[in-house]
């Protein structure tokens, strides 16, 4: 028997700058994915740019800002995997019959804002793009898949960022309800589920994971520009229920299950502290509505000064969203001590937990983790919860014959959909999974093809070669049975 609801909504996931390509095409405007070059796992991707005086350059990624004067360029000599990514751009029709073939009930996309609005601040939006995503979610209405839209997953046009600041300026709340509008009209009847922004506490989690020494400065940019991006939410939340009631609106959030590394009060608090400081402080907001009493605990620590309005405060009060979506890969142990036994991989940076396995990229794999996150977010906030995002990042090797098996990856996929049955038979409503790069694509954090998540392999390597060709894997076969059962048979 399934433990899931009849209507549970089992998918997958990929992003606009991890898969499309096509970054120039039909009028697109640059995104800052479009200026950052491959990498590895211990290769850190770059940013690129041309300095005041007209000279090249490039800066590890996400660590600092360009040189004042300076802009973001693409440059002769550097590979930009974004460019071409897998093409999906021109083979969207193929990538979603194989979607059809899976028995995918939703596909979670995202759609590129520099595609509508090619600097971000137009008030006409650019019909070629309009078009585009017209055609996909028509596309996956062929094959009875649901689309679940991300309006921003990490790619605002670069001009907004160059000209204006970016999160930084209140002038983007505007910019954005523009974007958010011109998509609910236009994509009214095509497309009901909708996620305002792709793990919001993203710099968050960066920020207290990988401190900087002017943290205070740090912090102070960080919550202004998520304030920002809480009423751009609210306000898109309001507009999506008037135009369309039909409409869902999330947030979504990177978790990430912290558990304290001793029973030493000081780790338990610290423990409670990053779950507040990285995890809930974004939830709280956008599904209450108003900042949780422990926001004052934090702008205190960095002195953070917020420029926040009445209207603001109303505007978060009527825009809370219908569903808490997220993204789960991996636990993280908290610990005020001393430890040597450290792994570093993305998210699980810290010690080492001796009841775990890690991936080839050190993520903790952790299937109960997930469990104990989904019932805490539901304890939470009683909302519909949604897994956006889950699976394995592995290196995968075609057999001579041209097969691809990927046990690794089923087992992987297997443990923590039980772990979601589980927290669905303790009580919390759980909607949708989408499985994360459902078909190989661009790492988001390395650059890589290498990192693959994928149920359908793409014949690409880490520096652009490869014919593109569409592949299903062993673990193809496996999910689709999944979904066939309503999650029944997760039998490998
Ligand atoms: C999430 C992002 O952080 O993790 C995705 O929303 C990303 O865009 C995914 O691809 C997996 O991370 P990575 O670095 O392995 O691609």
């Amino acid at each position: 028997m399934s433990a899931f609801p009849p209507n549970f909504l089992w998918g997958g996931a990929i992003s606009a700058n991890q898969a499309e390509g096509a970054y120039d095409v039909d009028g697109r405007g640059l995104t800052k994915a479009d200026v950052i070059t491959g990498g590895a796992r211990t290769v850190e991707r770059k940013i690129t740019y041309i300095d005041s005086s007209g000279q090249p350059g490039e800066l590890r990624n996400k660590r600092a800002d360009i040189p004042p004067g300076a802009t973001h360029a693409v440059l002769p000599g550097y590979y930009y995997p974004s460019h071409e990514a897998i093409d999906f751009y021109h083979r969207y029709q193929e990538d979603i019959a194989l979607f059809g073939k899976l028995g995918f009930k939703t596909f979670r996309l995202s759609i590129s804002w520099s595609r509508i609005f090619p600097n971000g601040d137009e008030t006409v939006p650019n019909a070629a793009g309009l078009e585009f995503y017209r055609k996909v979610f028509q596309e996956c209405h062929k094959y009875g898949i649901e689309p679940l839209v991300t309006l921003s997953h990490f790619d605002t046009p670069l001009y907004l960022e160059e000209k204006y600041g970016g999160w930084n300026n209140r002038q983007m709340i505007d910019f954005y309800i523009h974007f958010a509008k011109t998509c609910f009209q236009e994509y009214r009847g095509l497309v009901k589920y909708w996620i305002s922004f792709n793990e919001i506490n993203h710099p968050l989690m960066i920020a207290e994971l990988f401190r900087e020494e002017n943290e205070k400065a740090q912090f102070q940019a960080i919550y202004q520009q998520l304030h920002y991006q809480f009423v751009a939410s609210a306000r898109a939340v309001q507009l999506a229920h008037q135009i369309d009631p039909e409409n869902t609106v999330g947030c979504m959030v990177a978790g990430v299950t912290f558990y304290p590394g001793t029973p030493d009060p000081e780790d338990i608090l610290h423990n409670r502290y990053m779950w507040e400081n990285i995890i809930y402080y974004c939830g709280d907001v956008q599904c209450r509505g108003k900042y949780p009493s422990y926001a004052k605990r934090l702008w205190d620590k960095y002195e953070v000064q917020l420029d926040i309005s009445a209207k603001d405060l109303e505007d978060l009060a009527a825009g809370t969203v219908d569903m808490y979506t997220f993204s789960y890969y991996m636990s993280s142990i908290v610990t005020t001590h001393p430890n040597d036994d450290v792994v570093s991989g993305n998210y699980s940076s810290g010690v080492r937990n001796p009841y775990l396995e890690y991936s080839q990229w050190g993520w903790a794999l952790d299937p109960k983790g997930l469990r104990y996150l989904i019932e805490k977010l539901y304890d939470r906030y009683s909302l519909p919860l949604m897994v956006v995002e889950n699976g394995l990042g592995a290196v995968d090797e075609p057999a001579p014959d041209g097969t691809i098996n990927d046990p690794y990856r089923i087992a992987y996929l297997q443990a923590h959909i039980q772990e979601m049955a589980a927290a669905i038979a303790h009580g919390a409503e759980v909607i949708g999974y989408t499985a994360w790069g459902c078909i190989d694509i661009i790492s988001s954090s390395t650059g890589e093809m290498t990192k693959r998540y994928g149920l359908i392999y793409v014949d690409k390597d880490d520096v652009g070669n490869g014919t593109l060709e569409r592949r299903p894997k062993q673990s193809f076969y496996w999910y689709q049975k999944v979904i066939a059962s309503n999650g029944a048979d997760l039998d490998q």
